[in-house]
């Protein structure tokens, strides 16, 4: 068996525990991966075979244009003939590539994939579900090598729809997929021998799984019952030492630090603003004021001038009302309130409330923009939003101040007097 540290030099198979091996790619040229993600040393595109007694398994596969070297490795190890099982717990194209050559060249394997997953065989793969064999599994069920048995764990939108997670029950083994995985390219292929990985673990929770933070929670429920030898995810380094951390750390990362920070009977209501004259502010102000007198709502009222945009998507993460103000400047709402929505991605924000306001001179668009994002969004925007001409007077003031009153009274499930219902309402 070659050494690990040796990788780049040897085409063939790894093995990290009897009988399963290491047959992936590695990729140190990478920058950028899914246009979203940054990576300073590349990534890997792991995938596995197992050895058991009745047969061999194939536990994903890479990114087409390193199938080579993925094939090659498979071959330093096994005969197409033996490969009896071909698991895909995840059919984004780094892991699905080399999946129609496998079945071309392995004729006595089975596919198995999730039940999700067979609605992206053809879209992705370019074949008819009718070209492919396949059997679906769900949670619990089993494939059998002899003496070796896979046990799948469904997991869906880890971070797609399609993704599950495989066990090898004897020595403890859990295939993730990209659960517990990084853009983190080093020979060295284990969590004990490679650099510090940390960053990029993070960096691709934060990028990757956040916006799926309850579909984690379940799939951890799954995951942490199980005795855990070692983590075999697709991408970064194999977890060996002390693998439990890394469950423990998505646990973390899913779970809100403070979470109790903000009482079990209130919500939270945030107001983001920005304004040039201090007309949008003004309306902020009184904006706060009104949702402030209403019980059991928490209201928070900030500058975006005077802040940065990381901080403020972890706290409308946990914000359950959100209300922005901008003045509309050349027929739209200004930079820091867009940079600022279009930062919310790697969040869910389906259900939170949301509305908009501000001061305009002539033809005021940022408003409705600014609702129609949010409702892209799948955020509910129950109230049309107050727009001011140019400087807001006592009345607008008290205009603004029921407005908010208003919004906050909807967010703590109270009715609004003398509201009339419009369709919009119901949407
Ligand atoms: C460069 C510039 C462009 C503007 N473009 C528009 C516009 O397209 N439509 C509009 O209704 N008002 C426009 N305005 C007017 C502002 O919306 C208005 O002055 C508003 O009261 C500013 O509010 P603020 O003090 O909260 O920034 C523009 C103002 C500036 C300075
Ligand atoms: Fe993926
Ligand atoms: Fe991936």
């Amino acid at each position: 068996m070659p050494d690990a540290m040796d990788i780049f030099s040897t085409r063939e198979a790894i093995e990290f525990s009897p009988g399963v091996y290491w047959i992936g790619a590695m990729d140190p040229s990478l920058r950028t991966f899914d246009i979203i993600l940054k990576t300073a040393n590349g990534t890997s595109y792991n995938a596995y075979l197992i050895r058991g007694s009745e047969g061999v398994a194939i536990v994903d596969t890479v990114k087409e244009n390193f199938s080579e070297e993925f094939f090659r490795r498979l071959e330093s190890v096994a005969s197409y003939d033996e490969i009896k099982v071909i698991v895909l717990n995840h059919l984004e194209p780094d892991h699905s590539g080399a999946l129609p050559q496998l079945m071309e060249r392995a004729p006595h394997a089975q596919l198995y994939i999730s039940q999700r997953a067979t609605a992206m065989l053809k879209g992705l793969l370019n074949r008819s579900n009718d070209d492919f064999e396949y059997t679906t599994v769900v949670t619990n069920d089993l494939v059998s090598l002899g003496d070796r048995t896979l046990r799948f764990l469904h997991t869906p939108f880890l971070h797609w729809p399609d993704t599950q997670c495989t066990y090898l029950e004897e020595q403890q083994v859990l295939f993730s997929g990209d659960v517990f995985g990084c853009h983190f390219c080093d020979g060295r292929l284990f969590n004990d021998k490679v650099g510090d990985f940390r960053f990029s673990f993070d960096y691709y929770y934060a990028h990757i799984m956040r916006p799926f933070k309850q579909h984690v929670l379940n799939a951890l429920d799954l995951i942490e019952p199980l005795a855990l030898n070692i983590i075999a995810p697709t991408h970064g380094p194999i977890l060996r030492d002390r693998p439990a951390r890394y469950v423990k750390h998505y646990r973390e990362l899913s779970t809100s630090s403070l979470s109790g920070e903000i009482g079990d009977n209130e919500k939270s209501l945030m107001i983001f603003y920005m304004s040039s004259y201090g007309n949008t502010a003004r309306m902020a102000e009184a904006i706060f004021a009104g949702a402030d007198e209403v019980e059991g709502a928490r209201v928070s009222l900030f500058d975006l001038e005077g802040g940065e945009v990381d901080p403020f998507v972890d706290l409308i993460e946990g914000a359950d009302a959100l209300v922005f103000g901008s003045p509309t400047i050349n027929g739209d709402a200004v930079k820091p309130v867009w940079d600022l929505l279009s930062s919310l991605v790697v969040i869910n924000l389906k259900g939170k409330l949301g509305a908009a306001f501000g001061s305009y001179g002539w033809s005021g668009e940022a408003i409705a923009m600014i609702e129609d994002r949010m409702r892209g969004l799948k955020m509910r925007v129950p109230l049309s939003g107050v727009r001011v001409k140019l400087i807001p007077d006592d009345d607008e003031l008290s205009q603004c101040r029921a407005y908010g009153r208003n919004i906050a009274t909807i967010l703590v499930g109270k009715r609004i007097e003398n509201h009339v219902l419009d369709l919009a309402d119901l949407a």
